[in-house]
């Protein structure tokens, strides 16, 4: 009789985004004269940019004529945009070679997939609070997981700890969902210890278009020898409003090796199997993104989202509420009031304020207690959100 993956069962029954949107949802059923408002999950509302835009234009056209339609297009992605995301990094001294880059529907599938060039005897090591999607394919897998913990006291920066090993290392900077950034002396460690030990690192940079601090790198391959030990993964998701058009990218450096095999083209292997590729349009529309007027765009909408933070920010500079990130970050990280747990703020939020937040226990035990906001939103919506918390927080003293 056929067998399911029985890792599946020891998952959470759902995906913590799907738990949050079905109890929004019976919310609103319930009180439909309420407008909710949502900084729940890191969901982009500006529209594509006119270079993007412009960019999509020329590739449906292209794919309206016979002699500039495309079928499948290379296994790697297009020249012309891992062209784009070259002259990119190099903008931050990092020089890629084009055959390490591999261009994705997204970060989340990439680092869910990626897992297939390793082992499921591999012991992967993991921050707790978390994004939930790298412990949940790993359980998935059935790996072992071990936590590091991520709290006040480090900032919610954990360093290496030789007592505490892993051959997969989780890292994301700046991080979702605390908000925090490893600077380059941290990330220095991270590299030494990856390499002492030989493990590889996991690098999500998804939010590195938020960096504006230059003591925060902006890619894991700013540290000397991370090309060694490191995969990196990013996403133009939040960077130039994707999320609904799905294109990121993945880099897996020619000289990373492991057990004397090349992870490069493994990766390749892997990707020509399974996946034929990002679409030609989605591509052309993302190259848009990394000309010089692209580029100018992405940093209008960042900052856009940054001011977004300031205003979330201020609420909690005013009621003396701690919390992390909301500078390098669209994301923050708050102390729950008066010690209630996170599902509790969550539905206090929710029925008080009628805004929706993410309760940090759904990135992890160490998010108990926790609350992350997301400053993705319009002006308009996240003034009045600001508005709303800051009175029900206020009338809770
Ligand atoms: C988040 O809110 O954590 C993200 O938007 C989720 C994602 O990128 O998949």
């Amino acid at each position: 009789m056929v067998k399911i993956n029985s890792n599946y069962l020891s998952l959470k029954d759902s995906y913590l985004f799907s738990t949050i949107a079905k109890k929004v949802k019976a919310y609103k059923e319930k009180n439909p004269d309420k407008r909710v408002i949502s900084l729940g999950i890191g969901d982009v509302v500006l529209p594509l940019s006119e270079p993007v835009i412009n960019s999509l234009k020329t590739g449906v056209e292209e794919m309206a004529k016979k002699d500039s339609f495309k079928g499948y297009g290379p296994e790697q992605g297009y020249d012309f945009l891992r062209e784009g995301i070259r002259g990119y990094y190099s903008e931050f001294g990092v020089q890629l070679d084009e055959k390490s880059i591999f261009i994705s529907d997204g970060a989340k599938s990439d680092l869910g997939n990626l897992l297939d060039i390793f082992s499921k005897d591999n012991i992967v090591l993991i921050p707790d609070p978390v994004y939930p999607v790298y412990v949940d394919t790993n359980i998935m897998d059935g790996r072992k997981i071990e936590y590091m913990n991520c709290n006040a006291e480090n900032n919610y920066l954990p360093l290496p700890d030789f007592n505490v090993k892993g051959d997969i290392i989780y890292l994301c900077s700046p991080n979702n969902p605390t908000g925090a950034a490893y600077n380059r002396e941290q990330l220095e460690k991270w590299v030494q210890y990856a390499k002492e030990i030989g493990a590889i690192i996991l690098f999500d940079a998804a939010y590195e278009a938020f960096i504006s601090s230059p003591e925060i790198p902006r890619s894991i391959y700013e540290i000397e020898g991370a090309k060694e030990c490191a995969i990196e993964v990013c996403s133009l998701s939040k960077t130039a409003g994707f999320t609904g058009m799905r294109c990121g990218y993945t880099i897996v450096p020619l000289e990373l090796e492991c057990e004397g095999v090349k992870l490069n083209k493994l990766w390749l292997r892997r990707q020509t199997t399974k996946f034929n590729g990002v679409s030609y349009v989605v591509q052309k529309a993302a190259s848009g993104v990394f000309s010089k007027e692209g580029r100018e765009k992405v940093k209008e909408v960042i900052d856009y989202y940054k001011e977004n933070a300031k205003i979330i920010s201020k609420v909690f500079d005013e009621l003396g509420i701690s919390y992390t990130g909301g500078v390098n970050s669209p994301y923050i990280w708050i102390e729950c009031p008066n010690k209630m747990s996170s599902w509790e703020f969550f539905d206090f939020l929710l029925t008080e304020a009628n805004v929706v937040g993410t309760p940090g226990e759904g990135f992890g035990e160490n998010g108990e207690g926790r609350f992350r906001f997301s400053c993705f939103g319009d002006r308009e919506d996240i003034e009045e959100a600001s508005q709303r918390v800051f009175k029900a927080l206020n009338d809770l003293k």
